[in-house]
């Protein structure tokens, strides 16, 4: 009978058989399946293992402390974080289209990791790269790596050819259930085991228009007021994620304190889904939605309306870009 102790017992064999005395390394991006997949290789190999936090300056508020702070506490990985936000941000400057932007992010991704990844090559030999591959992406994409996508997903493919790694996927035969509790077991926060869906592009593309570091901190602080209500609702896991987007190029007319004002509108887009790839609107409390509505509007300056996306999926896509 499969428990999660022998679940775990056995991916540390296998990975200690797979990896011998080489070092690994691990791009972390704070989701659940890249956090779980280093946690049991770090079991596995301890210090063998480096793991690698680019901050591309699109991530929501806490997100980077919880990884840099919290995972590093629960784990004691060897974590190098490097700081790309301006980079991010200059090579997203002028661009609006959804697209362009993921392919943008995708490329920059890239170019930081492969820089980190030669500086932890450069005193020893690196020949083995984490994915937190699941067992439904494995199913997905016919048994091969990667998945075809309507929208182009980034993930650490693209690695130049004198950089090659072989592959530690220790979560390949896991439903996403199995793996939080593999989570669990492996001492993680709950933050970080049940986190919700979150874009490798992040709030790059959450912004509908282009992308400046004004923007990105007017819906990290709305953003931050959505999930801190439904969290103190209690609905974090009735909901399946919850999008909150900043239609940048959009203003319309308020009246707030004596004057008019001319902001910008906040979309909130709660889903309920199984897998992501149907989804249906969220029926939030009222009482909820109008907590979430008036904070939103009295504390983050330059929003003067937030609207709720009552729209399934198909034919809205979860994200709105
Ligand atoms: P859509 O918007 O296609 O989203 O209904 C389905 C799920 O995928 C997430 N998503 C992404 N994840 N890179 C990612 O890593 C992306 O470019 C991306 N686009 C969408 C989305 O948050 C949802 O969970």
């Amino acid at each position: 009978q499969w428990t999660t102790a022998s679940i775990v017992a056995e991916q540390v064999e296998a990975i200690r058989a797979q990896v011998g005395g080489k070092r690994v390394i691990c791009a972390l991006s704070g989701g659940v399946d890249s956090s779980v997949a280093a946690a049991l290789v770090q079991q596995a190999v301890g210090d063998q293992l480096t793991c690698v936090y680019v901050d591309h300056g699109l991530q929501r508020s806490g997100e980077s402390e919880q990884v840099e702070r919290d995972f590093v506490a629960a784990t004691g990985v060897n974590l190098k974080v490097v700081d790309a936000s301006e980079q991010f941000l200059s090579a997203l400057d002028g661009v609006s289209d959804p697209e362009t932007k993921r392919k943008i992010i995708g490329r920059e991704f890239i170019r930081v990791f492969e820089q980190a990844a030669r500086e932890v090559v450069a005193d020893d030999s690196v020949d083995f790269l984490v994915q937190g591959t699941l067992y439904p992406d494995v199913v997905e994409s016919g048994g091969g790596a990667g998945t075809a996508n309507i929208k182009s997903h980034h993930n650490v493919g693209g690695l130049p050819d004198d950089l090659q790694f072989a592959l530690v996927e220790p979560l390949r035969t896991l439903f996403k259930d199995e793996v939080r509790k593999v989570g669990l077991e492996l001492g993680l926060p709950e933050a970080i085991v049940y986190r919700q869906p979150f874009p490798g592009p992040g709030l790059g593309i959450r912004i509908v228009g282009c992308v400046t570091a004004e923007r990105l901190e007017l819906l990290r602080a709305a953003d931050a007021i959505a999930r801190a209500e439904l969290t103190a609702a209690g609905l974090d896991r009735e909901i399946w994620q919850c999008p909150v987007v900043l239609l940048a190029d959009v203003r319309s007319v308020g009246v707030q304190g004596d004057g008019r004002t001319y902001g910008h509108p906040i979309v909130l887009r709660p889903v309920s889904s199984e897998d992501a790839m149907t989804a249906d609107w969220t029926r939030l409390p009222y009482d909820v939605l109008a907590r979430i509505s008036t904070r939103i509007t009295n504390e983050v300056p330059g929003v003067n309306r937030v609207v709720l996306d009552v729209t399934s999926k198909p034919p809205g896509t979860i994200e709105w870009e």
